[in-house]
Parts: C-alpha cells; sequence; structure tokens
C-alpha cells in the first residue's frame, strides 16, 4: 500500500485510498499531529567539552605527529626545491583540539543511547511530547525539525537530526500499518518548493537527502517527493470538473508554497510552474511575540541588545537558544532582570511560543485577546488587539504579496480560481492580503490542514496504479 506523507513543519498526517475512499491515518483520535518529539536522553552537546588531562594529553599528542607531518612534507619540499609554508603552532593547536572534540563528541554519541534508532523507544510524540518537556524540563523537545533540515549541520548533529525524522516517519508508517492492516512500505513524501535554508537550493538538497535516509531507516523500501502545493493542485483537481488553469497557495507552518496548474475534467492534471517562500506561520508567532511579549521582557528599554529577544524567540533554532539561556543578565534592572533570567529557565522560551502561537490563533477569530505571562512573574500578561497584530505581522504580508506579485509577473496566464490551503489561510489578515493580490479572480478555500495531505494521496494511489 502506498501513502502520501505530509510531513509539516508544524503538523504531519498521513492518507492513502483504500478502493475510491480518501482514508486518512489516525494518530490516536487525531487526524494529524504537531511534529515534536520529545526524548528524555540528552544528546552530546559540543560546549559540554571540557580539556581534561587525558583529553589535553591527546591535544598534545596531535600536534605533536602534525609537526612532525609538517618537517616530513618540508623535507620532500626542499628536495624538489619547493617551498613549503608551515603553520604556526597556535594554528596545530586549533585543529588538533578541533579534532579531539569531534573524537569526544562521537564517543559520547556512541555510548548514548539516543544515538540508536532503538533508543527512541521511549520518545513521545505531538503535544504529548511539548507537555512531556513542560513538565520534566529536562531532555530533549525537537519542534518543527523541518525546519532544521535545510541548515549546515555539523556530521553530528546531522545524524541526531535523521535519526529524529527517521522516528517521526516509522510513527506514521506503524499508525498506518495498524490501521491499515497490512505493513506500509512505500510512500509519497511532500516536500515544500524550498526548504528553510542558510545554504540555498543546496539546503533543499540536503532536506530530501536527510528524508530518503531517515525514510530507508524507518523501514520504507521506496519513497518519492512531491511539492506540497503541486499536492493540493492534485486534491482541488478531484473537485474540478471542467478543466481550467488555476493558482494554488499553500501557506503552512514554515513555509509559503503556490503553484499554477492546469486542472480538472478528464485530462491528467499539469503543474506548470512553481514558486516558494521560506517563511510561515511560525515566522509569524516571533513577530508577534517581538512586538507583544519582548518589550516586556525590556526589549528597547533596557540595554539588553535586540538580538537576545530574538534569539529567545526563535524556538526552532537551537544554537539561537542555547545562545539565550548562556546570557548572564544579572546586571539588568528588575524588574526585567527576574522576567529574563525567568526566560532563561527550562521549557519558558518553548511556553513563550506556545502563548504567542495561542494568541495569533485566538486573535483570527476574535479582536482582543489577554496572554498569560505569569510563568515569568506572577501576574504578568498582556493585552493583545487586532491592531497589534496587523502591526505585528506586517513584514510577514508585506513580504508573501512580494512573492505573489512575482507569481504574477511570471503566470502563463490569469487562473480561473485561487485555492488556498495550509493552517496560516485561516488568519484573516494574511486571507486578506491573498485577496488583495489577486483582484478579480475567485477564491476558493480549501481545508487548511488536509489539502496537501489528501493531494498526496492521490499521488499516491496513481503511482501505485501505475507500477502495478
Ligand atoms: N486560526 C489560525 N489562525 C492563524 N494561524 C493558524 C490558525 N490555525 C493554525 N494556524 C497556524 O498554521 C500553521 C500550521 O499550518 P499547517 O498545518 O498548514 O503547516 P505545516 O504543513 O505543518 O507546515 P509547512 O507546510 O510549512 O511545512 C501554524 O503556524 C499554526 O499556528
Ligand atoms: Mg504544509
Amino acid at each position: 500500500m502506498n501513502i502520501g506523507i505530509d510531513f509539516g513543519t508544524s503538523y504531519s498526517a498521513a492518507a492513502t485510498f483504500v478502493g475510491d475512499e480518501l482514508t486518512l491515518i489516525h494518530f490516536g483520535e487525531a487526524r494529524q499531529f504537531r511534529t515534536a518529539v520529545f526524548f528524555p536522553e540528552v544528546v552530546p552537546d559540543p560546549n559540554d567539552f571540557q580539556l581534561t588531562p587525558e583529553l589535553d594529553a591527546q591535544v598534545e599528542a596531535h600536534i605533536r605527529s602534525a609537526r612532525a607531518q609538517q618537517r616530513q612534507f618540508a623535507m620532500e619540499a626542499q628536495q624538489r626545491g619547493g617551498a613549503f609554508v608551515e603553520r604556526s603552532d597556535s594554528e596545530l593547536r586549533r585543529d588538533a583540539l578541533r579534532t579531539v572534540r569531534r573524537q569526544w563528541m562521537e564517543r559520547r554519541a556512541a555510548e548514548s543511547p539516543t544515538a540508536t534508532v532503538e533508543s527512541f523507544q521511549h520518545a513521545l510524540f505531538g503535544d504529548e511530547a511539548v507537555e512531556a518537556y513542560l513538565e520534566y524540563g529536562d531532555g530533549n523537545l525537537i519542534e518543527s525539525p523541518k525546519s532544521m533540515l535545510g541548515y549546515r549541520l555539523d556530521p553530528q548533529v546531522r545524524k541526531v537530526i535523521v535519526h529524529i525524522a527517521t522516528h517521526i516517519l516509522e510513527h506514521i508508517r506503524l499508525a498506518a500499518s495498524r490501521q491499515l492492516g497490512e505493513a506500509v512500505r512505500t510512500a509519497v513524501i511532500g516536500r515544500p518548493v524550498h526548504f528553510r535554508s542558510s545554504m540555498g537550493e543546496k539546503g533543499s538538497e540536503q532536506a530530501v537527502e536527510i528524508l530518503r535516509e531517515a525514510a530507508a531507516v524507518a523501514g520504507f523500501d521506496a519513497v518519492s517527493f512531491l511539492e506540497e502545493p503541486a499536492a493540493a493542485a492534485m486534491h482541488y483537481h478531484k473537485r474540478l470538473t471542467t478543466r481550467q488553469a488555476a493558482l494554488i497557495v499553500d501557506i503552512g507552518g514554515g513555509t509559503t508554497d503556490v503553484a499554477f496548474a492546469e486542472l480538472g475534467g478528464d485530462e491528467l492534471p499539469r503543474i506548470v510552474h512553481t514558486w516558494g517562500l521560506a517563511k510561515g506561520g511560525t515566522d509569524l508567532d516571533i513577530n508577534l511575540s517581538m512586538h507583544s511579549f519582548m518589550p516586556q521582557l525590556g526589549n528597547n528599554v533596557t540595554r539588553v541588545p535586540v538580538h537576545h529577544f530574538v534569539e529567545a524567540a526563535s524556538v526552532h533554532n537551537l544554537p539561537k537558544q542555547r545562545e539565550f539561556r548562556r546570557q548572564d543578565y544579572r546586571m539588568v534592572d528588575e524588574p526585567w532582570q527576574s522576567r529574563l533570567r525567568a526566560l532563561q529557565q527550562p521549557g519558558a522560551t518553548t511556553r513563550l511560543n506556545q502563548t504567542a502561537e495561542r494568541s495569533k490563533i485566538t486573535l483570527s477569530a476574535v479582536d482582543d485577546t489577554h496572554a498569560d505571562l505569569g510563568f515569568l512573574e506572577p501576574g504578568l500578561g498582556v493585552g493583545i488587539a487586532r491592531a497589534d497584530m496587523d502591526e505585528a505581522v506586517e513584514p510577514f504580508i508585506h513580504r508573501m504579496q512580494r512573492l505573489l506579485a512575482e507569481v504574477r509577473e511570471e503566470w502563463p496566464g490569469v487562473p480561473a480560481s485561487v485555492f488556498l490551503t495550509g493552517g496560516t489561510s485561516r488568519s484573516p489578515i494574511v486571507k486578506a492580503a491573498v485577496r488583495d493580490s489577486f483582484p478579480g479572480i475567485p477564491m476558493v478555500e480549501g481545508d487548511p490542514s488536509l489539502g496537501v495531505v489528501s493531494g498526496l494521496a492521490v499521488a499516491a494511489a496513481e503511482a501505485a496504479t501505475a507500477t502495478v
């Protein structure tokens, strides 16, 4: 049985066709789960590395052998009549330190149970993962691992990320196999047009590679990838009885993806062009947090540089989080000092981010809300009005409209409809911005959560028929 998997930044889901029936895989009672994993063991952190006498002796040994090698090279160069540029002692020392630290990390990882996939047996998923982390305040919570796949990763971190992706894909495969009553071994996995990346297109290539590796370890014999807006197009195609050009806009948690396609009728769907922006709902949470919460923690009031607050708000960026936790705020005036130090406690940035996301979601339905920040200081809270939200998310809206303007410039013709999906499309501000970008074109609202996974199920069913 071939299934479609939507490995989302915020939520993951899976679906397939049983006969003609679209069947969503259930995870407990739910049809999707928050893409978060909690595991209690500690992953080696390079910052825990300390030069013990034993490790120092290893550094010295590396320096000695590098020096001997240098002498050898210098001699050979002299014999050939060439020149050899010697490296300074401090350079040799830096290299030796780096090697010893890497070997230390590898040893720790090998000793640590988290280094093996089996050890993730105690992992928790979804909201349960977030809750366990907040309750224990220890261990590792990895939220939105998809956001990390396209970043420059050192080999050790890459290994951990592959394990996490493996675990999520295995969780999905096992749930699907149980529900469908047969072993699921193939899948079509959705991917954004551009992953969030620090290396441009290379980041997207790395992300797909990681997912491929993870899928193999998770027990899939074969997987293929389909761009998420193309998947949503496959779903919309099924709803259209007559042929038309359509624009698909999927605004998710991590990315905003667009496809221009010819859909409907008896012919096969044809994806003409896709566009992508590596920004989504998680950026809105950071925007709102910076706008409404961080002034309560001293942003723009104290001399704490603004980047500290950005680091605290960026919960999906582990190096930034670590950086924030390492700061010393004992010199900051009260009340900000205590609030900042409370925010450095385990789980507090996650809680602040959750509060930002919840406030954002509430403000999609009502005009103002009250955010409780009592976990930072008893009684602390802040009122947020729709106008604050408008102001906070302005940078995202502006960037998204720029993407949509590009789409308009590059599309081959005016589409008959704009099909809107993705969780962030629930926001009235975002929806209005999309409508303003395409005046006069009817907008069709799909299921914000299930458009992509439903289309992936269509693609999975077609691929299965094609290979029978
Ligand atoms: N009512 C709402 N108003 C505004 N945003 C919302 C609302 N409901 C959910 N969201 C946001 O939608 C996002 C999740 O959307 P979705 O499930 O489409 O993302 P995803 O598929 O996990 O991410 P991606 O496709 O980018 O990898 C989250 O940022 C969530 O906060
Ligand atoms: Mg999505």
